[in-house]
C-alpha cells in the first residue's frame, strides 16, 4: 500500500498550552489525520505546555532570550533548532515573544500565528483585556500569516466571539479560547490539505480552495 509522509508540524509555545492540546488532540494523536506535531520549542523552561508535550511524546527543547545576546541572537538558534525537524508548517500557538526576519526569513509563507481578537483590532498585548475596555460587543480570533510587523500578516482564518454582556473577562476568555481551540486546529488542516496559498499579484490576499466534489 502506497504510505504518504506525515504533515509535519512544529509549534512554538510559551505559557499553558492549551493550543497546543487542541492540535495533540484533534491532529497530532489520531492516526487517519495525516498531520504530526515533530517538534514543540518552549521561549520558557518549565512551562505547563511542555508538560503536555511530553505526554503525548513529542520531542521538546527551550530556546529561552536569556541564554543568548540578542533577539536575532536568539531567533537565528531557534531557526536551526526548528528547521532539524524538517517542518512543512512552523504554528505560533501563545509564543509570546517577537520574531525577526533572522527566524522568518527561514521559514517564508510557512509560518502562522494565533490572536485573540479579530485583527486588525486589538493587535498586541492583552487582546482581550483591550476588547474589554473598549467596550465592544465582538471580538474573536484571528490565525494569520507571521510577518515581522507584530499582529499584521494576512488573515487565514478569523472567527467572531461576542462578549458576553456582564462583560466577564474569564467568561470572554473561555469563549475565545473555545474559539481558538477549533480554529486553529482546522487552519492547520487547510494547510496539510494543501488548500491555503497567498496571491503572488496580491500578497495580502490569501487563497482558500474549495474542496473539489466529484
Ligand atoms: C491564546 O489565547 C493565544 O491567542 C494568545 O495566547 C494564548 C495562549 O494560550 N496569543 C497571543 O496573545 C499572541 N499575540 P495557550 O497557551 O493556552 O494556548
Amino acid at each position: 500500500m502506497a504510505s504518504t509522509e506525515p504533515y509535519r508540524v512544529v509549534v512554538l509555545v510559551s505559557g499553558s498550552g492549551t493550543n497546543l492540546q487542541a492540535i495533540i488532540d484533534e491532529l497530532h494523536l489520531p492516526d487517519d489525520s495525516g498531520v504530526t506535531c515533530a517538534l514543540v520549542v518552549s521561549s520558557h523552561a518549565g512551562v505547563a505546555a511542555l508538560d503536555r508535550a511530553a505526554a503525548a511524546g513529542i520531542r521538546t527543547e527551550v530556546v529561552a532570550m536569556v541564554d543568548h545576546p540578542d533577539r536575532a541572537g536568539r531567533d537565528r538558534a531557534l531557526a536551526e533548532i526548528v528547521s532539524g525537524a524538517t517542518p512543512d508548517l512552523v504554528v505560533l500557538a501563545g509564543f509570546m515573544s517577537i520574531l525577526t526576519g533572522a527566524f522568518l526569513d527561514r521559514f517564508p509563507d510557512r509560518v502562522i500565528n494565533l490572536h485573540p481578537s479579530l485583527l486588525p483590532a486589538f493587535a498586541g498585548v492583552d487582546a482581550i483585556g483591550q476588547a474589554l475596555a473598549w467596550g465592544a460587543r465582538i471580538t474573536g480570533v484571528t490565525v494569520h500569516f507571521a510577518e515581522e510587523e507584530v499582529d499584521a500578516g494576512p488573515p487565514i482564518l478569523q472567527e467572531a466571539v461576542p462578549v458576553p454582556y456582564d462583560r466577564s473577562a474569564d467568561a470572554l476568555t473561555s469563549r475565545i479560547r473555545e474559539a481558538e481551540h477549533r480554529l486553529l486546529p482546522s487552519a492547520i488542516r487547510l494547510f496539510a490539505e494543501g488548500r491555503v496559498s497567498r496571491d503572488p499579484s496580491d500578497r495580502r490576499r490569501v487563497i482558500i480552495t474549495e474542496v473539489q466534489s466529484r
